[in-house]
């Protein structure tokens, strides 16, 4: 049987299953951004993940294209309506600088996704935070893979919202390790290192601490050409997937199944940038890898800190400073994910996603290129 088709005995199982199964609610805030998609792909394809709404805030690129991309793999991955919110055009104080060289011009590396129908939500993101925390109190798990400008809008308007969620899972940082947009600093941080600290500092009267994910960790989260290869293997897509350090940089993939083929194209980029910046033909799956720590945060292990965020450092702004030993005299306001194991995190990623993928699109053995035009 071709990977990726199911027997209908498997779906009637798997649907009961899914009943059962305690679903995690998630309000997602994403700057999508490659690796911001590929946690949007992730939690789509877990049964147990239920997406309240998803907060566009502005970071890899700006605000709308944020909003623009969300609606897009919405679509290909024929998703049920998921409300979208546009939050702030710029970071709380200081101009919006966006990384297009990094995430590609539309900020999904070398993939072009048909622009969606899908409308985004009349409300901000900011107050889809809000809303969705109140209506589901103690019981929505925030999950942030982009700069916290709007979160940090969100606790401006909403004081108690640290206590209405269940948990709160932060995509960055950089503690005892380098940073990847300065010496000292990490890109969502950097964006709005104002609104980082407002969210730190209100998570210091919270019973329960963010668990944040930061480039100590998350740079051990090493994506390869053979994690896609094996991944279109398991979505059952044609032909192998293969990406290739030496491809020239108009090479686009072939494949079959159209979330491989998107998808694909999208790390390719990430992966070519990695390489010029001699870390590797790799791409760093940052945002999944928190997505899957919302989802089950014994993922990780985590160290206890008390968190603050350096604004006035010439050289050190944006910098996240972790006092693990209560010098400050501070109650800690996080726990910060200080072991995990990347195999495993890939062993699921390719099999949640690459199956999510094989049953989106059962149908699509024959390889992009033979394919009849209809
Ligand atoms: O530093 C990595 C983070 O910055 C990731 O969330 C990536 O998507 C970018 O937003
Ligand atoms: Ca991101």
């Amino acid at each position: 049987m071709k990977a990726g088709a199911e027997p209908l005995f498997q779906t009637i199982a798997r649907l009961a299953a899914w009943n059962s199964v305690d679903t995690t609610k998630l309000i997602v805030d994403v700057d999508t951004g490659i690796d911001d998609s590929l946690a949007l792909l992730f939690l789509l394809a877990n049964a147990e993940a239920e997406i309240l709404g998803i907060a566009s805030t502005a970071g890899n690129v700006p605000a709308q294209q944020v909003a623009a991309n969300n609606l897009a793999w919405l679509d290909l991955c024929r998703s049920p309506d998921i409300e979208v919110a546009v939050g702030s055009p710029v970071p709380l104080v200081i101009p919006l600088r966006t990384t297009e060289d990094t995430h590609g011009p539309q900020g999904i590396g070398h993939a072009v996704l048909p622009r969606s129908d899908r409308t985004v939500s009349s409300r901000s993101a900011a107050q889809l935070w809000v809303d969705l925390a109140r209506e589901n109190a103690g019981v929505a798990v925030g999950l942030v893979t982009g700069p916290l400008t709007n979160l940090a809008l969100a606790v401006r308007a909403e004081p108690e919202l640290p206590s209405l969620l269940r948990r709160l899972v932060i995509m960055g940082g950089a503690f005892n390790y380098a940073g990847n947009t300065t010496p000292t600093t990490e890109w969502n941080i950097s964006v709005d290192p104002e609104a980082a600290k407002v969210v730190f500092d209100a998570f210091g009267a919270a019973d329960r601490r963010p668990i944040v994910c930061a480039l100590d960790l998350t740079e051990t989260i090493a994506m390869t050409p053979d994690h896609v290869r094996r991944l279109a293997q398991r979505a059952g897509s044609a032909p192998e997937e293969a990406i290739a350090e030496t491809d020239a940089s108009t090479v686009r993939s072939q494949a079959s199944n159209p979330v491989v083929r998107h998808f694909s194209d999208a790390v390719r980029f990430y992966m070519e940038f990695h390489r010029d910046h001699q870390q590797g033909f790799i791409a760093h799956m940052h945002d999944p890898f928190a997505a899957a720590v919302a989802l089950d945060p014994g993922l990780v292990q985590t160290r206890p800190a008390t968190v603050d965020v350096e604004l006035a450092g010439t050289l050190t702004r944006g910098m996240t400073v972790a006092d693990w030993a209560g010098m400050w005299g501070r109650r800690p306001n996080a726990e910060i994910a200080c072991r995990t194991d990347p195999a495993a995190f890939f062993e699921m990623l390719i099999e949640r996603v690459g199956a999510f993928a094989g049953r989106l699109y059962p149908g699509a053995g024959v390889p992009h290129k033979h394919r009849r035009r209809r």
